[in-house]
């Protein structure tokens, strides 16, 4: 059996490395348009940062995993088709910033009916809204060379940082799909490592509306605790003390409820968009609004952390140095896409605060690329005095004492464990006096760092 993945991204690249590793006997043929990424697979140096992600692809790659450009190929001599390309929210036209824009979906569609032959299963690996399919099979079914398809729907639901894991014993995998015969051709290839009762089978449209509804009601999680995390700081209430309180509730359970900066990644905030528009366009006015809250707390707690800076460094924060620790939306992945450090940095830019950068895993460029498509508005367009301001008030560093040296207050907003372990006396030394902490993950020891002479703050506990 032949497999080709379109897209060689943070889902499909270690999804099929994972396949490859289970099932030596099936090929594996990732192809993607972007020859760099493409060159980074075939190297040392992965384009995703993923932990044991690299002796899997080193396992596989070179016997059954191959990563290349020619897509055409792939497609021309595969069984089993994965569309895991990106579904980035639409910044233009109709629904912009809500609607997830599957024009690049379409073009994978409309390629697939170009050059197949035969028959071929496709599968939807990328989140999509309730209904693409449709459009897909529609697509396909206009295929010039007589080829005939099946479309299934297999959403992946690894999460970045602990994706080997999930891969390899996850929770559930889940199959949508209309042919018998195409959803069993699917679980046998899971089957090989996963249990089977672990695969559900449905029809189509609750496999794409179940991954948009597991993303929305994880990230309605995170809103929640948030939530009360401001009420926390007005009241003396501690929000870890009254996470461990309600998680150990059976019903309500100790996941997902560490209240943070705001939760990033590219899928929450854009599968919940997402559904908002998909209920506007069936008229359901108030499940759109139900969810669309979940976001704009998200906002309302990424905007708050920053605004609690400026508050607490005495109304100002202008040519201040702000050593920011972490950029990545969370531990364990070089994953920048809708971090909330983006957002936080952002805000203390427009006040003039001179920020120094520092992330184990991301790249100057990104975090620069990042900053600048922050400041600009929907078209992409930046004004000259913004653009300036990234390039004279943020610095990147490769090391978190660098970033604080000098430094008026630290902001920890990526949970890397190197940050729990780090020399408290020697930074605090090296900084300006009071020497300020905020801690948007709450990961540090607020006690022993108050002893050493810092003031800190955390998400949802008073001062
Ligand atoms: C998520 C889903 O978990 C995964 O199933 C789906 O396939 C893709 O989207 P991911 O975005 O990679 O995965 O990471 P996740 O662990 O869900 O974290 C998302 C964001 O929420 C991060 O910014 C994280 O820091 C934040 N978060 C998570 C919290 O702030 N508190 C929590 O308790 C959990
Ligand atoms: P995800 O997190 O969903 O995996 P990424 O943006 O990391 O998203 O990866 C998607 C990949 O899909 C990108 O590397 C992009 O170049 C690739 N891609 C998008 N459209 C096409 C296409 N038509 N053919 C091949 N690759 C594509």
């Amino acid at each position: 059996m032949k497999i080709c993945c379109i897209g060689a991204g943070y889902v499909g690249g270690p999804t099929m490395a994972m396949i490859a590793k289970q099932c030596p006997e099936i090929s594996v043929h990732v192809v993607d348009l972007n020859q760099s990424r493409i060159d980074a697979w075939n190297s040392d140096e992965l384009p995703v940062y993923e932990p044991g992600l690299y002796e899997v692809v080193r396992e596989a790659r070179g016997r059954n995993l191959t990563f290349s450009t020619n897509v055409d190929q792939a497609i021309a001599e595969a069984d089993m088709i994965f569309i895991a390309v990106n579904t980035p929210t639409k910044h233009f036209g109709m629904g912009a910033g809500r609607a997830a824009n599957l024009e690049f979906i379409e073009k994978c569609a409309r390629q697939i009916a170009k050059v197949s032959e035969g028959h071929k299963i496709v599968v939807e690996k990328s989140t999509l809204p309730v209904r693409t399919a449709e459009a897909v099979k529609r697509i396909l079914s206009s295929s010039s060379n007589g080829a005939t398809f099946d479309v299934l729907s297999n959403p992946e639901f690894l999460a970045e940082g602990t994706a080997i894991e999930d891969l390899l014993d996850p929770d559930r995998v889940l199959i949508g799909g209309e042919s018998q015969a195409a959803v069993k051709a699917l679980a046998d290839v899971y089957g090989q490592w996963v249990a089977r009762e672990k695969i559900l089978t449905t029809n189509l449209w609750s496999s794409e509306l179940s991954k948009l509804t597991a993303n929305a009601f994880l990230a309605q999680r995170v809103s929640s605790i948030n939530a009360i995390s401001a009420l926390c700081e007005e009241t003396e209430a501690d929000i870890d003390e009254v996470s461990r309180a309600i998680g150990t509730d059976s019903r309500i359970g100790p996941k997902f409820l560490k209240a943070s900066v705001g939760f990033g990644g590219s899928c929450f905030q854009k599968d919940i968009l997402n559904l908002v528009y998909l209920c506007e366009h069936f008229g359901l006015r108030e499940v759109a609004d139900y969810w669309e809250q979940v976001v704009i707390m998200n906002d309302y707690q990424k905007r708050r952390f920053a605004e609690r800076i400026c508050r607490t460094m005495f109304n100002t924060v202008s040519d201040k140095k702000i050593a920011i620790w972490g950029f990545a939306f969370k531990k364990d992945t070089n994953d920048t896409r809708e971090s909330a450090a983006i957002y936080v940095c952002r805000d203390l830019l427009r006040e003039r605060a001179r920020l120094v950068i520092y992330d184990p895993k991301v790249s100057k460029e990104t975090i620069v690329s990042e900053l600048l498509t922050a400041l600009s508005d929907l078209s992409g367009t930046i004004s000259e005095t913004d653009r300036e301001l990234v390039q004279s008030n943020v610095t990147v560093v490769n090391d978190a004492y660098d970033a604080a040296n000098n430094a008026h207050a630290i902001a920890v907003l990526t949970e890397w464990d190197e940050f729990r372990e780090l020399d408290y006396e020697r930074i605090y030394d090296t900084m300006q006096k009071p020497a300020f902490v905020y801690d948007g993950r709450n990961i540090l020891d607020r006690q022993k760092l108050t002893k050493i002479g810092f003031e800190i703050f955390a998400i949802g506990k008073s001062n």
